[in-house]
């Protein structure tokens, strides 16, 4: 099926939240990293300004600018509904607010987009929809991240993500996913096979994190070469 910008709702964070849902050291951030499905996030912009090396990869990376900016406006109203319809599955306190959330989540894309044509010219910004081989040698980068992207939406499969995980493990030497549930705030069902699967020949961890918005969402799924 097509990759359809009608069917996208772009939502994105910002560096400082990347850095506490992957307890992203100095160390880290001075690593080759990539990031899969970062979407409109303005982790590579903010990341690229401190002058670090982040590359992107998202399939709506193949729309413009001004497609994406529409797609912004015409989905944050509905995004945000459905927040207000939930709020009891989230924790208000770092982000203590509808419209604080708001403010934050269109600051970061807003960041994105002023950035998104330079980082394309740059190769920052990769069209690409895994589990599709891209391009890259084996073990390119040193860390793969995945925010809000793999285990969050489990009902793509688990063909879909071990294959994912696979292209993901081919590339970086470690790879790190937050969170762990799915989007009613469970602890997604394709944790325990994907953990079966890689400890054969991973090192595969849980890891406690200070990252919490969705309720009891504060852990992520790392998963190294030995
Ligand atoms: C909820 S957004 C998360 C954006 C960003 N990582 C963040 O946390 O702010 C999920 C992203 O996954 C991307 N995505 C969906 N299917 C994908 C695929 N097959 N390969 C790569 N990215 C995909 C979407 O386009 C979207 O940008």
């Amino acid at each position: 099926m097509a990759f359809e910008l009608s069917n996208t709702v772009p939502w994105g964070r910002n560096l400082n939240e990347y850095r506490s849902m992957f307890r992203l050291t100095e160390e880290d951030l001075n690593k080759r990293i990539i990031g899969f499905g970062d979407g409109p996030a303005s982790f590579n912009a903010q990341m690229t300004q401190l002058r670090k090396s982040v590359v992107s990869i998202d399939p709506i990376y193949r729309f413009t600018v001004a497609e994406l900016e529409q797609r912004i406006n015409q989905t944050k109203g509905i995004v945000m509904e459905q927040i207000k319809n939930n709020v009891d599955k989230f924790v208000w306190t770092k982000i203590r607010t509808l419209e604080e959330l708001e403010a934050i989540r269109l600051a970061a894309m807003s960041h994105f987009l002023e950035d998104f044509e330079k980082g394309k010219q740059e190769f920052r910004y990769l069209d690409h929809e895994l589990p599709a081989r891209t391009t890259f040698e084996d073990l390119s980068f040193e860390l793969g991240l995945s925010s809000h992207f793999l285990l969050l939406y489990s009902q793509l499969g688990l063909d879909f993500h071990l294959s994912t995980l696979t292209e993901m493990l081919r590339l970086c030497k470690q790879v790190r996913i937050f969170p762990i549930l799915n989007l009613n705030a469970e602890q997604s069902e394709l944790l325990v096979h994907v953990m079966k699967r890689f400890a054969l020949n991973f090192t595969v961890e849980i890891v406690n994190v200070e990252y919490q918005f969705q309720r009891n969402g504060n852990q992520m799924l790392q998963i190294t070469h030995r």
